[in-house]
């Protein structure tokens, strides 16, 4: 049973069956996210109670996560955590594993926030890829491009964020949109379906840059709510 379902049509994921294939895979035909979907091993659940109640965000690295007092099937779950670790770092990359009970939220007067709660591509000025697991906790949702529309680009938001630019609608404004993160978000249009990037699943994802062949694909962090349990992410 796949731990993700997607809306029907979606032609952007394409699901590998290792790392190597997720590693090896190009974007091409508008395919702009791999997900080499797994079931893990282990109680990641045990690994995030052991770390402990935190506020906002915690780093992990080995030795944080070898020195925590676990039962066998916690230990196992911290065993797949330092492999995913190393492979990735074995790419050339600089993952982070983070438990997360929230993230910083921007509540921008101009209507687009640029926080991760919001719908986002992440881009780069050079080429690169968004790595992404959620181990633990709610996971990552994605929005298919053809679901999605540039906050930037409805007429209200682009007149609030001109009027608090203060100038006209010109290059001037497009790099102030550009340096402030506000042309990388975007909002569902109605009736769109978001989906999950489900638990244990490793993703590539396309990230804007120049030269790309694929959009970028879109994705948020899920909504925080009270009471619920911390997320473990790998993120690159
Ligand atoms: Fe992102």
């Amino acid at each position: 049973m796949p731990s993700f379902a997607l809306p029907p049509g979606y032609t952007r994921i394409r699901r590998v069956g290792s790392f190597d294939e997720l590693v090896a895979t190009p974007f091409v035909g508008g395919v702009n996210a791999l997900c080499w979907e797994r079931t893990l091993p282990g109680d990641f659940g045990e690994v995030v109670a052991r770390i402990g109640a935190t506020e906002g965000i915690t780093t992990l690295d080995e030795a944080r996560l070898a020195a925590l007092p676990v039962s066998a099937a916690g230990s196992a779950a911290i065993g797949v955590l330092i492999e995913d670790l190393r492979l990735l770092r074995n790419q050339g990359l600089a993952p982070v594993l983070d438990c997360i009970e929230a993230y910083p939220r921007d509540d921008d007067a101009n209507g687009v926030s640029t926080d991760v709660y919001s719908f986002h591509a992440d881009s780069a000025p050079v080429q690169a890829d968004t790595w992404l697991c959620t181990y633990h906790g709610a996971p990552s949702e994605g929005l298919r491009n053809e679901e999605a529309r540039r906050r930037v680009d409805i007429p209200e938001t682009r007149a609030a964020l001109l009027r608090s630019f203060g100038g006209e609608d010109n290059e001037a404004f497009r790099e102030y949109l550009s340096e402030c993160c506000y042309d990388l978000h975007y909002t569902p249009v109605a009736g769109a379906q978001p989906f999950s990037f489900g638990v244990g699943n490793l993703w590539r994802i396309a990230v804007e840059h120049p030269g790309s062949a694929v959009p970028p694909c879109i994705h948020r962090a899920p909504e925080t709510r009270p009471g619920q349990e911390p997320r473990l992410l790998l993120i690159s």
